[in-house]
């Protein structure tokens, strides 16, 4: 009886162990780079790409770690993460995937001189690392999200020559007064904030005929 027993009891412990074991030293790691590769084949499903330019983001095609030869995309290699995304002068259409969001390590996300349309999502305001933010030269429309004043560490918000429209989040002051802003060539309106990175020379808002006056 008691080798049954015991025999019983070693199989469970082992499971719970292997449990244990797989939660808290795989899994974080695992969802990182598998999070970061979803979010970026979100953002492909939503658009369309008729000249193929991210064409290498193919795990269908066998290729699944976003990290090895995914144009467009910068991994930083100890952490196995994605760290940047740069794209520009591709003909892109379509809108920007909220799941960018879930880029936790991102620093750079720089899709300019694209089609791209829509709104900016609010979640890019979760991108805590987020050194630059380069969506110049595009069709986005609607309003800047608030949440893009939490993004303490960015240097750089280029929204310039899109469609955007409303006013200018007042949250955006809470940026780094050291962050540059290019806002210009767009359809703002309403109060210019006056403090962080609009009370120095650091931001740009021209075009915008309707800035400084009601909506
Ligand atoms: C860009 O792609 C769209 C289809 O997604 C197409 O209608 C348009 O003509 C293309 N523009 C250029 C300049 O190739
Ligand atoms: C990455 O690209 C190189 C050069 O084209 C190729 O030799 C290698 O097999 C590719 N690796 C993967 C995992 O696709
Ligand atoms: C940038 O966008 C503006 C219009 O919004 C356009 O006139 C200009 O040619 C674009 N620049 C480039 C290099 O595509
Ligand atoms: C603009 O920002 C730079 C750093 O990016 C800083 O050195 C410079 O003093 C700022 N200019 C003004 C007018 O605040
Ligand atoms: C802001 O963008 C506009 C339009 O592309 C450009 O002409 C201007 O030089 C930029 N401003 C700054 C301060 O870089």
């Amino acid at each position: 009886m008691a080798p049954t027993a015991a025999g019983a009891r070693l199989p469970l412990s082992l499971t719970v162990f292997m449990a244990v074991a797989t939660t808290m030293l795989l899994a974080p790691a695992e969802a990182g780079l598998y999070g970061d590769r979803d979010a970026l084949m979100a953002l492909r499903r939503g658009l369309q790409d008729p000249d193929g330019a991210l064409r290498s983001w193919s795990p269908e095609l066998g290729n699944m770690n976003p990290c090895i030869n995914w144009s467009h995309v910068t991994c930083d290699r100890v952490a196995n993460r994605v760290t940047e995304i740069v794209i520009g002068f591709v003909n892109l259409s379509g809108p920007l995937s909220p799941e960018l969001g879930k880029l936790g390590q991102l620093t750079k996300l720089w899709i300019s001189y694209t089609n791209i349309q829509g709104t900016i999502p609010e979640e890019l305001g979760n991108l805590e690392n987020l050194n630059s933010m380069h969506l110049h030269n595009n069709s986005l429309s609607g309003q800047i999200p608030a949440s893009l004043g939490k993004l303490k560490s960015l240097k750089q918000l280029h929204l310039q020559q899109n469609r955007l429209t409303g006013p200018i989040p007042s949250e955006l002051d809470g940026l780094s007064d050291q962050t540059s802003v290019n806002l210009s060539s767009n359809d703002l309106c309403g109060p210019i904030p006056t403090d962080g990175p609009f009370k120095n020379m650091n931001s740009s808002l021209a075009d915008n005929p309707r800035l400084g006056g009601n909506c």
